[in-house]
């Protein structure tokens, strides 16, 4: 099987591919193969070594000094290709989605994840492509606005970068959660913007939407507390998706500031989150926006395009043999790349 790995901090072009024999799954562990997974914004922080400031050298000393030691790719979709023994919760053939995390190892042709951790099947609703799709922004999008900002019904949300992974969840998510939700996005984005769930949409170059808002949930982290505190309503909670190092300190000393709360962290990824999410789809509620499709071969030109922070919703690559569908695509005219 074919496997991608790290062989540097860098751009697109230290990702190397090499061959390795197909593993067999032990006692409690499930082999799956992968049909298709992401390329995510957490997949180019991780390789390029490019995080907010002040985190670089918290994630060398966490995941390697000279290259990232994690193996590339953090979700997948798949099928159940063999069962270790004594597990009894997946069948053979079974199509499944779920997460390696920050483990990693999604990014080749088979896998071996243990059965009871963070792996689920997958819903007739949802492709192989949706699947791998499905977790990175939603989970962020579902933490951050359930469990971090409390949005409640009636408020105003606004989504500052809402067509990415993050922010097309965020739209849905908060349209769900009975918020009436305001956008900014690139011109090109408006349309999907709208089409997710905004009232009213504005080009972040240019402006944003008029305030109050009950919450901002601002995913580049580019309006920041100056720029967003104008905006909130009292009571109001910003929720810094990406913050920088004294952001994080900031708010860990000062979240409350003229009756308005500052919020920021980074999300679980655990079977219960996964689950939620699951539920959420099933409701009606999210379902992952699809952008770029390409093949496992072309892995380093699909983080060639997730380097911008521009794609539109998720970006996925999907295995030679993997049975895809293209209507669920968005940004790209529902061709193939
Ligand atoms: N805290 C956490 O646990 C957590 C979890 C996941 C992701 N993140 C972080 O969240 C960020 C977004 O991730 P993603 O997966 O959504 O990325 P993505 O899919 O690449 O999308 C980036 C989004 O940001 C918008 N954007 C780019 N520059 C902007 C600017 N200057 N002002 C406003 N919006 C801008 C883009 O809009 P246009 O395309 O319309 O220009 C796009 O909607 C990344 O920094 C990532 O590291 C944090």
């Amino acid at each position: 099987m074919k496997i991608a790995r790290y062989t540097a901090y860098g751009g697109p072009e230290t990702i190397a591919f090499e061959d390795a024999p197909i593993p067999s799954p032990a006692a409690g562990e499930l082999l799956i193969r992968v049909c298709a997974a992401p390329v995510t914004a957490g997949d180019v922080r991780l390789r390029s070594g490019k995080v907010p400031r002040g985190l670089g050298l918290i994630l060398r000393l966490a995941l390697g000094l000279r290259r990232p030691r994690v193996a590339p790719g953090m979700a997948f979709a798949g099928e159940v290709a063999a069962l270790g023994q004594g597990v009894a919760a997946f069948a053979m053939g079974q199509r499944v989605f779920g997460l390696t995390g920050m483990t990693g190892g999604a990014h080749r042709d088979y896998l071996v994840i243990m059965a009871d951790s963070t792996v689920l099947p997958l819903p007739d609703s949802l492709s192989f492509e949706a699947g791998a799709a499905f977790f990175f922004g939603g989970l962020t999008a579902a933490e951050f606005l359930i469990d971090r900002a409390k949005l409640a019904p009636g408020e105003r949300l606004l989504v500052a970068g809402a067509t990415g992974a993050v922010g097309s969840a965020a739209v849905q998510i908060g349209r769900h959660l009975g918020a009436t939700v305001s956008a900014t996005a690139s011109p090109k984005n408006h349309d999907l913007a709208r089409r997710l769930g905004a009232v009213d949409v504005c080009d972040y170059r240019t402006g944003t939407p008029p305030g109050p808002f009950d919450v901002i949930l601002d995913v580049m982290g580019s309006l920041g507390w100056a720029d967003a505190r104008p905006l909130l309503a009292p009571g109001g909670r910003l929720a810094l998706v990406t913050a920088d190092l004294s952001e994080m300190l900031g708010v860990g000393l000062r979240p409350h500031r003229g009756g308005r709360t500052i919020l920021t962290g980074t999300n679980k990824d655990d079977l219960s989150s996964m689950k939620r999410l699951l539920a959420l789809h099933l409701a009606g509620a999210y379902s992952p926006i699809l952008g770029a499709i390409l093949p496992f071969d072309r892995l380093i030109d699909a983080h060639a395009l997730a380097d911008s922070f521009h794609k539109p919703g998720n970006l996925v690559v999907v295995m030679s043999t993997t049975v895809t569908d293209d209507r669920e695509r968005v940004g790209t005219g529902g061709a193939r790349d």
